[in-house]
Formats: C-alpha cells, sequence, structure tokens
C-alpha cells in the first residue's frame, strides 16, 4: 500500500516526461520490468538479447544478428514474420477503427470472421465467442460448460483434465493443470481438477510397456469419467499434442476414447486447441486428426498469425439456443474482445492459410524431420523422438538407459549454442523442440534442424555415456 500525500515531501511526484539519459536498453529493462516464465537473477546478470525486428522464418536483434524462429514465437507465428497481407489488412483496419468495444456493439470484421470460422471449424461448431488470449478461451469454455451442465446435474463443479496438461494461468485454468512447477504453488486459489495420467508411451506413468501403454493409459482416463460423472462439469483435453507439458505426441485413438466416454456420460467436451490450432499437427485443428467434434474448442495463438491477441470458443447452435434459454446473457467480456485490428489479422491469416495450401505442404516437409531424426540416432543421450505435423522434439538425458534428465544447466547450455549458431529454442526441462511457421521452406527446416543437431553434438561430448534405451 502507498502512503503519504501529493503534498508530502517523501513522495516523489510522478513524471510523464521521458528520460534522455544514454539509451542502455538491457538495463532498463532490469530496471523496470518482471518478464514471464523467466528466472528472476539469472536475467538480471545475463545480457537480454534485444529484438529488432522480423521477416518470414527470421528475427533480428538490435546488433542485426539474425535468427531462425525455432519457437514461432512461443507458437503464435503462423505465416512468417511481416506477412505482407497481414500487415496491408491492419492497415486497412487502422484507416478505420483500432478499437470499440463488443459489448452491445458489433462491427464487419468480427461478424465476418465468425461467417469464415463457421465455415472452417470441424461439425457443428457454428458459434463464437470471442475473448483475447487462451488462458480467457478456457476460462469462457469451462464457465459455459457448467453453465450447461447444471441445467441437469446442480452438483457437477469438478473438472476432468490429465496430468501435465497446460490451459493457462489465469486461476480457472491453474486448477486444471498439471504442470506442479507451474501450477502447485497456485492450487490452493484455485479448484484442484480429477485428474489421469497423461499418455506418454516413453515414460509410462503407469510403468506399462509400450504397446500397452495407449490402450491402458486411456482405460485409466475413461474409468476416472465414468466413476465421477454425475460430478463432473466438464472434460478438458489438448488434443493428440500436450505442447507445454513436454510435447508429448498422444497414442492415435487414445482421444476418441476419452471423447466417446464423455459423450457416453453427456459430459460437455472442452477441447483446447490453443496450442494445436491452425495447422500446427497437420490438420487445420487437431481433433480432425480423429473426427472428434467437441462442444467447445478453444483456439488463439495462430488465429492472427502471431500478430495480435484475439482467441475464440467455439460451440454448436444447440449450445447456444440453450443458453438463450436459460441464463439468457452471459456475464463475461473483455475490453478488448473481438478488437477490430487483430479481427483483421486473423481474417488475412485464414485466407492466407487456406490459398496458400500451408498445411496440405506439411506432409513434404516432414521429410527434413525424418532426416534429422537419422542425424540424431548415433546421439547416445538423446531419446524419445516424436514428431506430429510441423512439430518434432525429442528429450536429453544425463544417463540415458536410467532417462535421468540432463540438467537444466545442460539445456541452458544447448539452447545458447543453438543461439550462437542462428536458430533459436526454448527446452521445457530436458525437452528440445522445434515448431517453425508453417511458411518455412524446406531450406530453412533443414538449418534449423541442422543447428539443432550441432548445438546437441556440442553438448553431448560431456553428456550421458548410456544410451537411451
Ligand atoms: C494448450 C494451451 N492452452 C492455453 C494456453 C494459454 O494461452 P495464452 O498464453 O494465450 O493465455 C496455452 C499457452 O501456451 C496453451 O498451450
Amino acid at each position: 500500500m502507498q502512503t503519504g500525500s501529493p503534498g508530502d515531501p517523501g513522495q516523489k511526484t510522478a513524471s510523464f516526461t521521458r528520460s534522455d539519459a544514454p539509451m542502455d536498453l538491457g538495463s532498463l529493462d532490469k530496471q523496470w520490468i518482471l518478464h514471464p516464465f523467466t528466472p528472476i537473477a539469472e536475467w538480471e546478470t545475463g545480457t537480454p538479447m534485444i529484438i529488432a525486428g522480423g521477416e518470414g522464418a527470421r528475427i533480428f536483434d538490435d546488433r542485426g544478428n539474425a535468427y531462425l524462429d525455432g519457437t514461432s514465437s512461443l507458437w503464435v507465428n503462423l505465416l512468417g514474420h511481416r506477412h505482407p497481407a497481414i500487415d496491408r489488412a491492419i492497415r486497412e483496419q487502422l484507416e478505420k477503427i483500432a478499437h470499440t468495444t463488443f459489448l452491445g456493439l458489433t462491427h464487419e470484421g468480427g461478424i465476418r470472421l465468425a461467417e469464415d470460422l463457421a465455415r472452417l471449424a470441424p461439425g457443428n461448431l457454428k458459434r463464437v465467442f470471442y475473448s483475447d488470449n487462451g488462458s480467457t478461451s478456457v476460462e469462457i469454455a469451462l464457465k459455459l460448460a457448467f453453465l450447461l451442465r447444471r441445467k441437469t446435474h446442480p452438483g457437477a463443479r469438478r473438472f476432468f483434465s490429465l496430468e501435465r496438461a497446460y490451459h493457462g494461468d489465469t486461476l480457472g485454468a491453474v486448477g486444471i493443470g498439471g504442470i506442479d512447477r507451474f501450477h502447485a504453488p497456485f492450487y490452493p486459489l484455485s479448484q484442484e481438477s480429477l485428474k489421469a495420467p497423461a499418455p506418454d508411451c516413453f515414460s509410462c506413468p503407469l510403468g506399462l510397456s509400450r504397446d500397452r501403454c495407449s490402450i491402458d493409459c486411456a482405460d485409466v482416463a475413461v474409468r476416472t469419467v465414468r466413476e465421477h460423472a454425475p460430478e463432473l462439469a466438464a472434460v478438458i483435453l489438448e488434443p493428440r499434442l500436450q505442447a507445454a507439458g513436454g510435447m508429448i505426441v498422444w497414442p492415435e485413438g487414445y482421444l476418441t476414447r476419452i471423447a466417446q466416454a464423455a459423450r457416453e456420460e453427456e459430459i460437455p467436451l472442452i477441447l483446447d486447441e490453443v496450442a494445436t490450432g491452425f495447422g500446427r499437427t497437420g490438420a487445420l485443428f487437431a481433433c480432425q486428426l480423429e473426427k472428434v467434434v467437441p462442444d467447445f474448442l478453444c483456439a488463439g495463438k495462430g488465429l492472427t498469425g502471431g500478430y495480435l491477441p484475439l482467441a475464440i470458443t467455439l460451440f454448436s447452435e444447440e449450445t447456444y439456443r440453450r443458453l438463450r434459454e436459460d441464463p439468457g446473457i452471459f456475464y463475461h467480456g473483455h475490453s478488448y474482445t473481438a478488437n477490430p485490428l487483430a479481427v483483421a489479422a486473423a481474417r488475412a491469416t485464414l485466407g492466407t492459410l487456406e490459398e496458400g495450401c500451408h498445411i496440405s505442404a506439411i506432409g513434404g516437409k516432414r521429410t527434413v524431420f525424418e532426416v534429422l531424426e537419422r542425424n540424431l540416432a548415433n546421439l547416445p543421450f538423446v531419446g524419445n523422438i516424436r514428431s506430429i505435423g510441423l512439430v518434432f522434439a525429442l528429450d536429453v538425458f544425463a544417463d540415458g538407459s536410467r532417462k535421468i534428465p540432463a540438467s537444466r544447466e545442460t539445456m541452458t547450455g544447448i539452447e545458447r549454442k543453438a543461439q550462437s549458431l542462428g536458430l533459436i529454442v526454448r527446452p521445457l526441462t530436458n525437452t528440445l523442440y522445434l515448431i517453425p511457421p508453417l511458411s518455412i521452406g524446406v531450406d530453412d527446416l533443414t538449418l534449423m534442424g541442422d543447428i539443432l543437431a550441432e548445438s546437441l553434438r556440442e553438448f553431448g561430448k560431456a553428456g550421458s555415456p548410456n544410451p537411451v534405451r
């Protein structure tokens, strides 16, 4: 709490005059900013990379160095930086209006984008509720599912999700999250969901052999859903790929099994496609890989091509009708709901995604991953190589035969080495991954793979003596 009155001599008066002190941006950053998911003391002692520009699959720092964007700027950039069509769409919208509220008003961009989404979305998911980030798109789905479910099951107020799930950082999303490192400190503030193990067949939490894991893991999840059905307000999953949880690629059929159980128990199914949506897994939405249509589909990130914050929660006309009857109004909204600039970026992104056949081109680009996998085969400390669509991941081990993960120092060393060779990566504990923009060319994707392999080789010299089994 601040004390003192404006006249208090101890109180410094706020000033809107900008300092013209020499600009060491790194020091100024450290003086004024707290960064997300960034170790504070390490940040204070390091030299921050200051991003000054981007073009296609590359970003540039303020010293003129170029880096391949191996994380698509944290899974948001879809078609490359400074895409002409998206740039143009935003400029054109700027000539009209930058923002207006969506509460009780509407605008053409928001309407047209809803029309586009209705055409592209799986099954009957023709209605949209706009928000401005992935976490809120999830919160909205949780609330809407609860409103529907309470009509028949007034006591149903728990959610089912998976261990190692990540659905965002708001408190509702924390409750259904399952990454202890991120979520456990905040569990006392949120309602912890009912959980089943994630289907990670490489290090199966149930200790099952690889071929049994997919079947038995699904059995455990299905049994949990069925046993607790009356108390469940919704089942929420990240279909086919648990990204933040360690790039866990699900075995085929796992999603279908849980979706079927939820359907039979009449529990709303929410699929969180914030990370997987808009082509990353090889289909526009990952649920389409198994022809599963959820009751609610959440998406964000790539929707605007990684330009501006916008998210969507999709649902059916039937759901809309039931909400119209009761409660008749949805008390939820955000200041920047359906921001017109973001909506313009999204329409340009979806148009370009369709016209450019970026999703159908993924199959051809995946040959680069096959070559990369062969390249990495002789590194004994690398294992669990997996991929889906244009996502490639591997794990690094201190001792491969005992599956002891590489230390944080090792992973930071690999990250820095890759950076020095011109590639941005961001490990998730001992997992390294590539999620390039879908528009990346085969040459740049090959270069990404080569740099990744080279960075691993360098650090492998001090790596695991025992190969991964
Ligand atoms: C599956 C999933 N859901 C939700 C979110 C949260 O999205 P946002 O960071 O836009 O709030 C993320 C972010 O990485 C995600 O991967």
